[in-house]
């Protein structure tokens, strides 16, 4: 492999959204160099577009315990309660810290931090800015922070040796070249392209979840991909797909089907404040029943809609509907990957050196179901200790001497979001997981040894071929788990197994075996 440029760096942080720059900065305060990779500009990050807020223990009627049972119960029985506690309990330094950089929250009438509720949370506790722009405000502050970010470089494969991590390879407009760092934190954000609706930007292919496998390390839990059940409907078309937030059912917006009549009742006793697991759920088989492909939700009633909502307001009127007086037409998308990268709750994985923080983690925060507005919350928590636990690499030089060839398959992305989309979304069954995995493995119609610099110099295309690389692998692993937890839990719903399994009451690692295909541990 032809090698353009060489960096060197303690730690190189590929992401830079939430998870990255926090990482970034706090390594940096504590005198680490660190290199920050970001595929994409300032703001092509699923934090970018966060809405609802940061959950976090409000100062009055609330409690750690109670934001760690609710998120516990949202989570099904897959928790990690320990990294739930951890977590949870860093939520104030985590926001306060953010405040100390400039990120402004929206306060009440009397001069307090407003809080509203969302969907699984026994009290109104999620903190927001902007009315409905949090991640915009959270990302503004971290940017605004100056730290180095090297645009537009794509990481496509994590060096390691007999001691662990020992640097990166990366894709820039310079061709490809080699980092030598002790420590690589993955904060690359989530999968939502594996599904053609998806509430997430374009770059969120999941290029994470390869690295890590691709490096040893064991992902888990992909099986739970969190469906949003309000993400506003238009007929047609492919790519993100603006986001209602479930803050607009916090607020008192209700979900109601094409004859008028509640989505939820009957269905669960929190309603529409369900968590979203539940509601997702309820939407499809609405849907189903009805032959529809949406369903709406009423916000006529709550005052001052577009002073609190501004951003759904845009996206709203752009597609022709007025929430003041019009039923926002919604369905589910896929929003969130509750597993990932096994870490603890450091971010540390088991290949040393190697660090994973924000949605591409597993911490054992989520369990099956990621209760809303935990993952800004996770991202900084989380990142801040990978930022400080680097350092524990200091010591060990370890360097690149030559990159090896890896071979490599892939699928065309429309027919990988096709097969994923019908087979694997909020209801699943065994002969839909079966025949998405056999047509995948007949859909792969390249296998290259990586990089794919190798027969091409356009960046774009070499780019876009490492994506569609760590879709398909990671496609390949969430199909397999899908396929053996053979019972429903959390967003994991199996028409052919409809209750839970108390034996399956575990996570499922997923590695790669010697000829480098995904098996479960
Ligand atoms: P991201 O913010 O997605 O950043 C990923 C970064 O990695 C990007 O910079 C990208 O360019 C880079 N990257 C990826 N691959 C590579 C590569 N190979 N090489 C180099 N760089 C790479 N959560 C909440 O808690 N509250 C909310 O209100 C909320 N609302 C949401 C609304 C929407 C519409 C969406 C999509 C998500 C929402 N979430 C919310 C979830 C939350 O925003 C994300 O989980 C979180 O922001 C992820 O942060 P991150 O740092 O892990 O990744
Ligand atoms: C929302 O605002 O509904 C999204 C919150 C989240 O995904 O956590």
């Amino acid at each position: 492999v032809s090698i353009d440029w060489e960096a060197e760096a303690d730690l190189v942080v590929i992401g830079g959204g939430v998870a990255g720059l926090t990482a970034a900065r706090t390594a940096s305060l504590r005198g680490l160099r660190v290199l920050t990779l970001s595929k994409g500009g300032a703001t092509d990050t699923s934090t970018q577009y966060a809405q609802g807020g940061i959950a976090v223990v409000a100062p009055h009627g609330d409690s750690v315990e109670s934001h760690v049972h609710d998120t516990v119960e949202a989570g099904a029985g897959l928790c990690d309660v320990d990294a739930v506690r951890s977590i949870v309990e860093g939520g104030q330094a985590a926001v306060a810290a953010l405040t100390d950089l400039g990120a402004v929250f929206d306060l009440g009438r009397d001069g307090q931090i407003s809080r509203t509720r969302e969907g699984g949370h026994s009290t109104r506790r999620i903190i927001h800015a902007g009315g409905d722009a949090t991640g915009a405000e959270v990302q503004r502050a971290l940017n605004a922070a100056g730290l180095p970010v090297l645009f537009g470089a794509a990481a496509c494969e994590v060096l390691t040796g007999p001691a662990g991590v020992r640097g990166v390879m990366a894709l820039s407009d310079k061709g490809f070249g080699v980092i030598q760092a002790p420590a690589v934190l993955l904060a690359t954000g989530g999968l939502g392209q594996l599904y053609a609706l998806s509430t997430n930007p374009p770059g969120a292919t999941a290029d994470g979840v390869a690295l890590a496998l691709w490096a040893g390390a064991a992902v888990a839990d992909l099986e739970f991909l969190q469906f949003h059940p309000t993400v506003l409907y238009t007929p047609g078309g492919l790519g993100r797909r603006p986001l209602i937030s479930e803050a607009v059912r916090g607020e008192g917006g209700i979900l109601v089907d094409s004859e008028g009549d509640s989505v939820t009742a009957g269905v669960d006793p929190r309603g529409d404040l369900a968590p979203r697991d539940v509601v997702s759920r309820a939407i499809a088989a609405r849907m189903r029943v009805l032959g529809t492909d949406h369903v709406y939700l009423d916000a006529r009633a709550i005052d001052g809609f577009p002073q609190r909502f501004p951003t759904i307001t845009a996206s709203c009127l752009a597609a022709g509907v007025d929430p003041r007086t019009d039923l926002i037409p919604v369905a589910p998308a896929a929003h969130y990957q509750c597993g990932g990268v096994v870490t603890d709750p450091h971010g540390r994985t088991a290949v040393p050196g190697l660090y994973a923080a924000g949605e591409v983690a597993r911490t054992g925060l989520h369990g099956a179901n990621r209760l809303a507005s935990n993952s800004l919350l996770e991202g900084l928590v989380v990142g801040e200790r990978v930022g400080a636990a680097a350092a524990e690499r200091l010591g060990e030089r370890d360097r690149v001497t030559e990159v090896p060839a890896r071979v490599i398959e892939r699928a065309v992305r429309g027919v990988l979001q096709g097969l994923m989309t019908e087979h694997a979304s909020v209801v699943r069954d065994r002969a839909g997981l079966d025949e998405a995995l056999k047509r995948l493995k007949d859909a792969v119609t390249l296998k290259d040894a990586a990089p794919q610099g190798e027969t091409t110099r356009d960046a774009d295309e070499a780019r876009a071929g490492i994506e569609d690389a760590a879709l398909t692998l990671t496609a390949r692993a969430l199909l397999l788990a899908a396929s053996a937890r053979t019972e429903s839990r959390g967003c994991h719903t199996r028409s052919d197994h409809p209750e839970p399994d108390d034996r399956l009451r575990h996570s499922m690692p997923v590695r790669l075996d010697e000829d480098g295909r995904p098996r479960l541990d």
